[in-house]
């Protein structure tokens, strides 16, 4: 009664658990075999960070490093690259400066440029970079606007697209996440917050002024319907 329910069980067990407690030691014999004979078989990567600045392309730190190492892949040097990603944008209001900075994109690049524009003016082009460099200073920014910033990686075979709103035609320039556009707004100078304060204090108090001129000289001669007639009404009395 007992024996044929548990009868497959058993067989379940009797084949499974012995081997996954012989797995077990083997997968770590394995492991510990492994391990010291890692370093010299694999390759490493190559200390190459795409966001760093001054960063010395990968395929030259593959060439003069002592042991060859690994370069993350990059589209073809027959392609124009992939855009470049814009990263931290660090606005100095009080100068009307920012310093952009981005990261290669994996493709081989000869050069960077920024673009600017305030609002829906012309795109301004900045000064040729090297390829190592991966931040620029933008100069004049004035206070209270807003700007696109896009970074440019150009090659032999061309240049990073500049990503648009609804399609090629468009005029509006899209900003996603991990692209090469961002936004900047500037700030408003502090100088004009207080300009600002000024203005519609005075505006308050003025407006209060003539609410106070309202209230007692010129409603009785503009002559306000009901106080009139309760004027004339007292007069009567
Ligand atoms: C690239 O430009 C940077 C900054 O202007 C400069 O320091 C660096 O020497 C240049 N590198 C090359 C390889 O021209």
């Amino acid at each position: 009664m007992l024996g044929s329910p548990c009868f497959p069980w058993l067989l379940v067990m009797t084949f499974l658990v012995p081997r996954a407690q012989f797995l077990a030691p083997q997968d770590s014999e394995e492991e510990g075999e492994d391990q010291p004979s890692l370093p010299p078989s694999r390759a490493v990567y190559c200390d190459y960070d795409r966001c760093r600045h001054l960063q010395v392309p990968c395929q030259e730190l593959q060439k003069a490093g002592p042991v060859p190492c690994l370069c993350p892949g990059l589209s073809s040097p027959d392609q124009q690259p992939e855009p470049p990603r814009l990263g931290e944008v660090h606005v100095v209001a009080e100068e009307g400066r920012a310093l952009v900075h981005w990261c290669a994109p994996s493709s081989p690049v000869r050069q960077y440029w920024l673009l600017l524009w305030e609002g829906s003016g012309d795109p301004r082009r900045g000064p040729s970079l090297n390829a190592t460099v991966r931040r620029a200073e933008l100069e004049g920014l004035k206070p209270g606007a807003t700007y696109t910033v896009c970074v440019v990686a150009s090659n032999e075979a061309g240049e990073s697209l500049i990503p648009r709103e609804g399609g090629e035609e468009s005029e509006q320039v899209a900003v996603p996440a991990f692209g090469p556009c961002g936004r900047i707004t500037v700030p408003p100078r502090p100088a004009t917050l207080v300009h600002v304060a000024l203005g519609v204090g005075t505006a308050l108090a003025l407006l209060s002024c003539f609410a106070l001129v309202w209230h007692f000289c010129l409603r009785d001669r503009w002559g306000c319907p009901r106080r009139g007639a309760t004027a004339r009404a007292s007069g009567a009395l």
